[in-house]
């Protein structure tokens, strides 16, 4: 509630000086950041069923190598994706702070339904519960940002 109340001040703060800035500044990054943390995106509190093991850390990588690395590289930070900068909004570094501050909950629900209106999908139907746990397990130890080359989808 806190988080709301905190969000109106800015919307508003927004509405009145928005007119004479460009976008997007920073203060509208801020709110976007603010609104999908807090708001938008669920399941907060939500735990990963999935005990950290070397084999289901190799099943999130699997997972995420079939449905994920089109879009953000092997290492999920976007090695060898050649549009990678060039996406409104451009596509994050998963290794990045700003992801990382998601709780687990929050990142199965991102898998789970994707971030409209961008290009990020949704898993629903296509991944179960437990491909979508293992992905956040996976996500939480990515390896070093080019470490594992890149897509072979690019480079063939
Ligand atoms: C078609 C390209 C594409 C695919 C495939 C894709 N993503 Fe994304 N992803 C995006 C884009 C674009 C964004 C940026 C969305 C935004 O900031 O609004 C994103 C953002 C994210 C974020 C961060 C969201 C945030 O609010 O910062 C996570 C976590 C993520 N993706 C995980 C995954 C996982 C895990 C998979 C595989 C199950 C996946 N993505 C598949 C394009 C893709």
């Amino acid at each position: 509630m806190r988080a709301r109340c905190h969000l109106i001040i800015l919307v508003a703060a927004m509405l009145l000086t928005g007119c004479k800035v460009s976008p997007p500044n920073r203060v509208e990054r801020y709110v976007v950041h603010e609104v999908k943390h807090h708001i938008t995106v669920g399941n907060k509190s939500a735990q990963n069923p999935i005990p950290l093991t070397t084999e289901n850390l190799a099943d999130g990588k699997e997972a995420f190598g079939h449905y994920c690395t089109v879009c953000h590289g092997l290492d999920g930070q976007g090695t060898g994706v050649p549009f990678a900068d060039q996406m409104s909004p451009p596509l994050p570094s998963l290794a990045s702070p700003e992801v990382q501050s998601y709780t687990d909950g929050q990142l199965k629900w991102i898998v789970e339904n994707g971030i409209a209106p961008s290009g990020m999908p949704a898993s629903k139907g296509t991944l179960n519960d437990d491909e979508m746990w293992s992905i956040v397990l996976f996500l939480r130890h990515l390896p070093p940002a080019g470490s594992l080359g890149e897509p072979e989808v690019y480079s063939h």
